[in-house]
């Protein structure tokens, strides 16, 4: 399964990708820290109002348009002839990795809507091992794609 066409544009893809997942990933990990210094200021203080900008922003102009632009040019590259094996177990991994950081940062976007309507239940730990997930995943999703062990 590969489109032709695409292979003109192999370098700049790869090159757009891999700037779209640091914009990505560089949100995925900052977020939950803004959440578990968050923790620590009282709804209705003006440090609160202030990461509920910060998180909003964040999300909203940083990692959402990265997500879509990563996912863009993954596709663009996962369809450029010789790149992908499809009989190769690698591709496989790395995608089910990449659906999971999708699901965090859907989970994300959960949690800071709750900092936002100040209703957030969960204690400063649990933010802080969040924080550890898309550190494992992202290790995962790299090691596939640049590794292709299997
Ligand atoms: C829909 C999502 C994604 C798809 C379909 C996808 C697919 C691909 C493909 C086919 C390549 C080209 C491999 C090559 O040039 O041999 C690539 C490169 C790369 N991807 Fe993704 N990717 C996705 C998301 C991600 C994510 C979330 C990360 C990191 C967290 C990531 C990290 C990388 C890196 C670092 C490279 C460059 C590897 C190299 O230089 O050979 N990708 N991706």
């Amino acid at each position: 399964m590969s489109v032709p066409f695409f292979a003109h544009f192999y370098p700049w893809t790869k090159a757009l990708h891999i700037i779209a997942v640091i914009a990505w990933m560089a949100g995925l990990l900052y977020l939950p820290r803004l959440f578990v210094y968050h923790c620590d200021a009282a709804p209705g203080t003006q440090t609160s109002e202030m990461f509920k900008i910060m998180e909003y922003r964040l999300q909203k102009y940083i990692m959402t348009p990265a997500m879509i632009a990563t996912f863009a040019f993954g596709i663009v590259l996962a369809l450029t002839p010789g790149l992908v094996d499809w009989h190769a177990g690698w591709f496989y991994v790395k995608l089910v990795a990449v659906l999971l950081l999708a699901g965090a940062h859907g989970a994300m976007s959960r949690w800071r809507k709750d900092f936002l309507a100040d209703r957030n239940r969960h204690p400063q730990r649990f933010f802080r091992i969040v924080n550890e997930i898309p550190t494992v995943l992202m290790l995962i999703a790299v090691i596939m794609v640049v590794v292709q062990p299997f």
